[in-house]
């Protein structure tokens, strides 16, 4: 059976089929969880932010002691290579770097073989409404682990905190389900991160010692706003922050910037996407069409920020 039909595997530097795409069950990632991956899609053909991708990668790695043996150029030529046979289709890829095989104890071994995978598909866009009249989020039951029991800036495939905030958003259709930190504070999404401009019209986002993964896209948008000089806050914001914020948006390298007009079930401001919302949409926007005509002439990925 295909799970995908559109799916294209790439292990340890062969592409195989999906019958020939396995991982051995002595794999660490299998056994603890233990491996880390990195999630980005493409415009027209070309990895988005591909750099900071593969950075955050190997820093991800890093905290668990894995070494990541392929180069940026290495890994930016197998998902360049991959994307473009969907074309005019974008591409989803993941690349996912596993502990390697070992016995089944704690300590991993001295000499260890990482397994490293590259997923692609066809991207399949989320619904346009939401981007149009902006999407529904609640906030989650479970609270996201703290940075003192396990490191939310680790991008490990072990997501079950994920899994398990998000089942809040799948019950009742909602984009999103928001992640408060153990003290209350709103951490991030269960795969994005959080943005408001508050009730003074100032830009703010949760700072990272809530205990939240470093977006890519949580980045560049604090990027886009310094060269812009668009003064953005990283502070700590409650629960009544956000339900009484004039905008709220959600960044992933996959929604990109996404409006969200309700928190659990209560509109935002008037309900509507508000202008900065929409400025950065447009920001956004641009700095992609930039990006992509940069690398198709260069031929290189280059860093962005
Ligand atoms: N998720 N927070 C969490 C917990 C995430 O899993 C993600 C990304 C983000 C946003 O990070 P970035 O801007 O780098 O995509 C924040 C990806 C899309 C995923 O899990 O597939």
């Amino acid at each position: 059976m295909r799970l995908n039909p559109s799916a294209s595997i790439w292990i340890n530097g062969q592409t195989v089929t999906e019958s020939q795409a396995t991982v051995p069950v002595w794999d660490r990632g299998f056994l603890f969880g233990e491996s880390v991956y990195e999630t980005f899609r493409t415009y027209e053909g070309v990895p988005w932010l591909f750099v900071e991708h593969y950075e955050r990668l190997v820093r991800s790695a890093e905290r668990l002691h894995i070494r990541v043996s392929y180069s940026v150029a290495d890994l930016w030529a197998v998902c360049l290579r991959m994307a473009e046979a969907y074309l005019p289709q974008e591409a989803y890829l993941r690349i996912i770097v596993t502990g390697g095989v070992s016995d089944i104890v704690l300590e991993p071994p001295h000499e260890r073989v990482p397994n490293v995978i590259v997923i692609s598909k066809v991207f399949q866009p989320f619904p346009a409404a939401w981007y149009e009249t902006g999407a529904p989020v609640v906030i989650a039951r479970v609270r996201r682990n703290p940075a003192f029991a396990l490191d939310p800036r680790i991008k490990s495939c072990n997501l079950l905190n994920n899994i398990l905030a998000y089942r809040d958003a799948a019950q009742v259709g909602a984009a999103e389900a928001i992640m408060l930190n153990y003290e209350g504070w709103v951490a991030e999404g269960a795969s994005s991160n959080v943005f408001i401009v508050n009730a003074r019209g100032v830009l703010q986002t949760p700072s990272l010692d809530v205990g939240l993964l470093e977006g890519v896209t949580r980045r560049f948008v604090l990027q886009l706003c310094r060269q812009r000089a668009i003064p953005i806050e990283e502070t700590h914001l409650s629960v009544e922050d956000l339900q009484q914020a004039r905008e709220v948006f959600i960044t992933s390298s996959l929604k990109g910037i996404l409006p969200v007009t309700l928190v659990d079930g209560r509109p935002i401001g008037d309900g509507t996407v508000g202008p900065v919302t929409r400025q950065l949409l447009r920001w956004y926007n641009e700095a992609i069409r930039a990006y992509v005509e940069r690398v198709r002439a260069g031929g290189t990925p280059l860093p962005y920020c």
